[in-house]
């Protein structure tokens, strides 16, 4: 007994099989289109979209021995880019029908939540910090059906401040793992970057203001060396902007550890494997006697072994969705509540 299941919810194509009764992931496949988008700064949804035409056949048909035990189809619906959430619900949805199974639609954060728990038994209640490249967000499981909101982002998502960063100084995409590698040179004291709402009560992140201070610093640097940003300046502007970051992330996670009793904390998403940051939270954590965890490096960024797993639990609430309403969910972001 086993699920297939799809991710294509930004510019990750992957399929998995997952076996249901002992959660082990049998199959697990991913083609990254970093390269492809890499030189626009960013994703391009239309590009992207292509792109998953391509690929996700090609996984599909690496898969196909699975096919006579399959229980269930599985493929994430929401939040995303509509027109790659397509590629995959198109592909799920022709699958449930030919093979006569049901069909799970998921919810792309809860599926990052559920990466900590891949060949791995569930824990709950869990605090949860998401920082991936679409959304940053504090959330409280209680279970696979309550997944509360507690803090979110009031404009750009952690990830996706690193990737801006990283064009603005022409460094290419996705701007994470470069920023990092790049700080890790630098002197993190160099520039005084504001650390976001450092004097606000508010529990809630936001990283504009930081990126619009990183972008002055940079066309200042650039001004007083002919134009060019050198590579010194690149490596202390990572530095000084990651450490304002992570700054940021434990000042609100403490306001929020204060008030929650919950013990067990995990970072997820895309952005969750930055070392530094993990660094940091395993001194936190240690200081407020939380248990940190975290998915394995390889399930940070998308991927649909965290889609099926999350579909484990679906399939035995036989939380199923009819073949001929599933759709692209609208991709507006959700301030609060619950997880929807
Ligand atoms: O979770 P993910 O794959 O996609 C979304 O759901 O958005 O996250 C992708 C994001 C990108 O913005 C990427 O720059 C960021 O995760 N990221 C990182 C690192 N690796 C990936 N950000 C900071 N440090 C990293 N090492
Ligand atoms: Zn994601």
């Amino acid at each position: 007994m086993k699920i297939l299941s799809i991710e294509s919810s930004c510019d990750d194509s992957s399929i998995a099989i997952t076996e249901i009764a002992t959660k082990k992931l049998l199959f697990h496949k991913k083609i990254s289109q970093e390269a492809e988008h890499s030189c626009y700064g960013g994703v391009v949804p239309e590009l992207a979209s292509r792109l998953h035409a391509v690929a996700l056949p090609k996984i599909l048909q690496e898969t196909t021995e699975y096919f006579p035990h399959l229980k269930a189809i599985a493929v994430t619906n929401r939040p995303g880019l509509s027109v790659t959430l397509l590629e995959g619900i198109t592909m799920a949805k022709t699958l449930a029908v030919l093979l006569n199974i049901p069909l799970i639609a998921v919810h792309h954060l809860k599926a990052h939540i559920y990466s900590l728990f891949i060949e791995r038994e569930k824990i709950t209640p869990l605090l949860v910090l998401l920082i991936s490249g679409g959304h940053t967000q504090i959330i409280r499981m209680e279970n696979f059906e309550k997944m509360e909101i507690l803090a979110t982002s009031m404009d750009d998502s952690v990830g996706e401040s690193f990737d801006k960063c990283a064009k603005m100084m022409d460094l290419g995409y996705p701007g994470g793992p470069i920023i990092e590698a790049l700080a890790r040179e630098g002197d993190e004291a160099c520039f005084d970057f504001p650390v976001p709402l450092r004097n606000s009560p508010l529990i809630a992140f936001s990283l504009s203001g930081l990126k619009n201070a990183v972008r002055l610093q940079v066309e200042k640097s650039k001004t007083l060396n002919a134009g060019v940003l050198s590579r010194e300046d690149q490596c202390n502007i990572a530095a000084s902007f990651q450490k304002a970051v992570k700054l940021h992330l434990l000042q609100k996670s403490k306001k929020i550890f204060a008030k929650e009793p919950i013990r067990d904390f995990a970072i997820v998403g895309g952005a969750s494997a930055n070392l530094y940051l993990r660094e940091a939270f395993e001194v936190l954590c240690r200081d407020y006697d939380k248990k940190l965890h975290h998915a394995a490096m390889e399930f940070c960024s998308d991927n649909a072994a965290m889609v099926g797993r999350y579909a484990i639990e679906a399939y035995h609430k036989r939380d199923f969705i009819d073949p001929d309403l599933i759709d692209v969910v609208s991709t507006k972001k959700q301030q609060s509540g619950t997880l929807l």
